[in-house]
This record gives C-alpha cells, sequence and structure tokens, in this order.
C-alpha cells in the first residue's frame, strides 16, 4: 500500500492549497518543499512581500502629498529603508509560520528538501523514497532570462533582488511594463528613485484592455515613471557598480541608452520544471515549457498531475489556488472545476488596476455585439474624499442579452470592488442585475453600480 494518498511537490499557493483541500477531504497527504518556509514564491519573494512595500511606500506618498491637505501638520516621514524591510520580513515570517500551522492542523506531512520522481507513485527527498498513490507537481514557475542581460541580483535584478535592494537607489531602469515592473517601479519611484520603463510593445501591461492601459499610462507618467515603449532591450552592462542598458526602438531601429544604478528584469516568467526527472519519466510538456495536461490535470503518465504556473493559463497564485483545490477534488472522487473565464487579474499599485472576463479588444476582435458602461471615479464622492478621483469602472455587456462580460477596473481598491463583477459573472448576471443591486452609500462600490447603470439608461452622478 501507499504510504500516502497525495505527494504535492511544492508549497506555493498552488500546492499548498491543493494539500490542505486533500486533507479535509480525507486523503493522507505530503508536501515536499526544499525552502527554509513554506509559501512559495509567493509568500516568501514575490506577491506578499511586494504588497508590504507597496502598503508603506503609498503611506509615505500620502504623507508627503496629501497630509497637510487634511490639516495633518508636521514634516513628511523619512524612509528608514531597514526597518521598511524588516517590516516586510515580519509580514512574510507571519504569513509562512501561518501555513505551517496549517499544515499541522490538517496533519499534512512537510517532506523537507527537493523532490526528484524517479518512476511513478514514487518521490525521491534526500535519501529517503516515499510511495503515493497520486503526485501533483505545483513547482510554480521562475523569472525568464533575457539575452544580453545576465542577472547577478545585486546590479541587475529580478522582483526577488528588487524586494531586498541594500538601499534605495537614486535611478532604476525596468525591463519589461507588465505586472512585476509596474509594481516593483511603483515602489521605488514613490521612495525617490528616478524610474524608467522600457517596454518592448506599444503599450504597457500587453493583454490589459487598451482603454484601461492608456489611462493607467498616463497616472503612472503623472507619479513620476518615466516609459519608453516600442523598444526592445539588447544588453545590460555592469560597470564599477553602475549599469547601462541599450536599447533599440523597433519603429525605426535607432539605438539609445540609459545608465541606472539598479536594473530590474521584469520580461515574464517560465515554468520551473527542472531536476523533476519528467524527461526521464517521459512527461509531455507544451511547446513553451509547460507541463502538458488534460482538463483534469493529468499529465500523460498515469498518476502524475501538474497545476499552477507549471501548467497553460495566467501565472497568477488564486488561479494555481483554484486548480489546487479543484484537483484535490477529483482524487478525492469528486467532481473538481475552474471556471478560466472567471479569473480575476489585478496590478496593486495606487490606483489599483483590475479585470475580469472579455477586454474590448477580444469583444471587437469575435465580432461580438456588445455595450460598454463607464463611470469615472471622480464623481464617486468617496473616492474624491482620500484623494482618488482618478480612473473608472469600465463594464462590457452584451448588447442583445445584456449578460456581463467584462469589467476593467482603475481606481481604489479596484482588487477588491471586482469581486462584485466575478461572482455576477459566475451566476450569468446582466449589468441590470448589478445596477438594481442597492449598493451602500458612501463606497467605491458604488462607481461599479453607476458602470452597470451606464450600460441602460445611464448613470447618475455622470
Ligand atoms: P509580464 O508578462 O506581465 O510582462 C513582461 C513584459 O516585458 C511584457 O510587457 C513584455 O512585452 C516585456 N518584454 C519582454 N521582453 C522585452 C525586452 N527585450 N525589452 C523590453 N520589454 C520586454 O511579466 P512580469 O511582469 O515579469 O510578471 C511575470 C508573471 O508574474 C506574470 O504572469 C504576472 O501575471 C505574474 N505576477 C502577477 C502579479 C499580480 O497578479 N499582481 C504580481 C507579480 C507578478
Amino acid at each position: 500500500m501507499a504510504e500516502f494518498d497525495v505527494i504535492i511537490i511544492g508549497a506555493g499557493p498552488g500546492g499548498y492549497v491543493s494539500a490542505i483541500r486533500c486533507a479535509q477531504l480525507g486523503l493522507k497527504t505530503a508536501v515536499v518543499e526544499g525552502r527554509e518556509t513554506l509559501g512559495g514564491t509567493c509568500l516568501n519573494v514575490g506577491c506578499i512581500p511586494s504588497k508590504a512595500l507597496l502598503h508603506a511606500s503609498h503611506m509615505l506618498h500620502e504623507a508627503e502629498h496629501n497630509f497637510a491637505k487634511m490639516g495633518l501638520k508636521g514634516s513628511a516621514p523619512s524612509v528608514d529603508w531597514t526597518q521598511m524591510l524588516a517590516y516586510k520580513d515580519d509580514v512574510i515570517g507571519q504569513n509562512t509560520k501561518g501555513i505551517e500551522f496549517l499544515f499541522k492542523k490538517n496533519k499534512i506531512t512537510w517532506l523537507k528538501g527537493w523532490g526528484t520522481i524517479p518512476e511513478p507513485g514514487k518521490i525521491k527527498v534526500g535519501d529517503e523514497v516515499h510511495s503515493a498513490r497520486n503526485i501533483v507537481i505545483a513547482t510554480g514557475s521562475e523569472p525568464s532570462s533575457l539575452p544580453g542581460v545576465t542577472v547577478d541580483e545585486k546590479t541587475i535584478v529580478t522582483s526577488t533582488g528588487a524586494l531586498a535592494l541594500p538601499k534605495v537607489p537614486k535611478s532604476m531602469v525596468v525591463i519589461g511594463a507588465g505586472v512585476i515592473g509596474l509594481e516593483m517601479g511603483s515602489v521605488y519611484a514613490r521612495l525617490g528613485a528616478e524610474v524608467t520603463v522600457v517596454e518592448y510593445l506599444d503599450a504597457i501591461t500587453p493583454g490589459m484592455d487598451g482603454d484601461t492601459a492608456k489611462t493607467f499610462q498616463r497616472i503612472l507618467s503623472r507619479q513620476g515613471l518615466k516609459f519608453i515603449l516600442g523598444a526592445a532591450v539588447q544588453s545590460a552592462e555592469v560597470k564599477r557598480g553602475k549599469a547601462t542598458v541599450r536599447y533599440k526602438l523597433r519603429k525605426d531601429d535607432s539605438e539609445g541608452n540609459l545608465d541606472a544604478e539598479v536594473v530590474l528584469v521584469a520580461t515574464g516568467r517560465k515554468p520551473y520544471t527542472e531536476g523533476l526527472g519528467l524527461g526521464a519519466l517521459g512527461v509531455e510538456m507544451e511547446s513553451r515549457g509547460q507541463i502538458k495536461t488534460d482538463g483534469h490535470f493529468a499529465t500523460n503518465i498515469k498518476g502524475i498531475y501538474a497545476i499552477g504556473d507549471a501548467i497553460t493559463g495566467p501565472m497568477l497564485a488564486h488561479k494555481a489556488e483554484d486548480e489546487g483545490m479543484a484537483l484535490a477534488e477529483i482524487l478525492a472522487g469528486k467532481a473538481g472545476h475552474v471556471n478560466y473565464g472567471v479569473i480575476p487579474g489585478v496590478i496593486y499599485t495606487t490606483p489599483e488596476v483590475a479585470s475580469v472576463g472579455k477586454t474590448e479588444e477580444q469583444l471587437k476582435e469575435e465580432g461580438r455585439a456588445y455595450k460598454v458602461g463607464k463611470f469615472a471615479f471622480m464623481g464617486n464622492g468617496r473616492a474624491k474624499a482620500v484623494f482618488q478621483g482618478e480612473g473608472f469602472v469600465k463594464l462590457l455587456a452584451d448588447k442583445e442579452t445584456d449578460r456581463v462580460l467584462g469589467a476593467h477596473i482603475i481606481g481604489p481598491a479596484a482588487g477588491e470592488l471586482i469581486h462584485e463583477i466575478c461572482v455576477g459573472m459566475e451566476f450569468g448576471a446582466s449589468a441590470e442585475d448589478i445596477a438594481l443591486t442597492c449598493h451602500a452609500h458612501p463606497t467605491f462600490s458604488e462607481a461599479v453600480r453607476e458602470a452597470a447603470l451606464a450600460c441602460g439608461d445611464g448613470p447618475i452622478h455622470s
């Protein structure tokens, strides 16, 4: 008999959530994790620490720009960087210990070390071999490399290095105007660094609703971030601790360069599947390095499954979590399902940006008849009271049926507001359903309702 019902490799959001659900469903569960703390990239060097720094730098921004307006007098605080990093580390510690507690509570075994799969049904960790009826690969992703750019995590850093710089740099070049580049870029811009973002495409945040991306860029530019768009980075060189980034403009091949104290490479991530022994096992892979799975997360090898960043789909912690839970249900003999049409995406800058469902560009491409309901936060009393009257809620609904097809929000608490739309979409809501739902006053959420009203007879406050 197998020692475990399930062994999961990787204790990130995909792996640890799946493990907890497996245990709750009565499966004898173990997780292999080589890092000293649980939680994977997200908790240790990703989502959670970056949110701590985003919060701290936002507070500084408020003190510098808005305190006096509210009658809060005194000089703006100065940055004690060592303490800010200690605060960030404390937040990480609280969260990773929380998962350790949940593992104990749910009687999940933590197999400490890096695992390999010598044969189906077996996992080797150090010198020990464990057996399991099911193996789940939840090993996540790692930063992808850029030709001509060598990361040293000191001068040329990935997000990991950017979360632990020895001091706030005077200047920073960010390569890639995606989520990581803009979140970390805005942290350092608010802390006083001169930040230039170099992006290959002609717009920031590829895949985002175009209207929203344009407004987002305008707001970030006003906050001091500089953008060079349509520019392919050719190389980054470090001399005497300073870096020079060379780029080529795509429109005319002209070349330019930028000097900076720190260069952040944020050009995407790739699945992390090295060292597992997948090649020898004959596990089929996709062309871009992801593990190939069927609709139930099964690989082509019986008893081996994969979830999260290691398979196709958006590289988001919550997508991995949902897959982990669905797979646990499947392994316990129940039905598990992920609705990929309703996975929100959030960028945690100030203002936040959040999206779910289709963009306007996608609807046009599909030739679908749709209507747009848009409401600016300028018309929302609560947003103005907290100096966040920039941005809007944009709702996309089917022209005939009024069914909500997507939403794009840029503004205060956008990352929270989006979930009203997610729940609505799961229930097949129409814009009118949202418009006829009473929303408390004064809340940011009223802007969502106003956008829904704008899909019908019109909003009240614009
Ligand atoms: P990304 O895929 O979001 O953006 C990478 C950007 O780099 C793209 O705009 C791309 O056009 C650009 N680029 C690529 N090569 C370039 C070159 N040679 N020169 C100039 N620009 C170039 O990747 P990112 O920001 O590194 O994030 C990685 C993953 O982590 C993403 O899947 C993201 O969704 C996820 N993530 C999500 C967060 C969130 O949900 N808030 C936070 C952080 C990361």
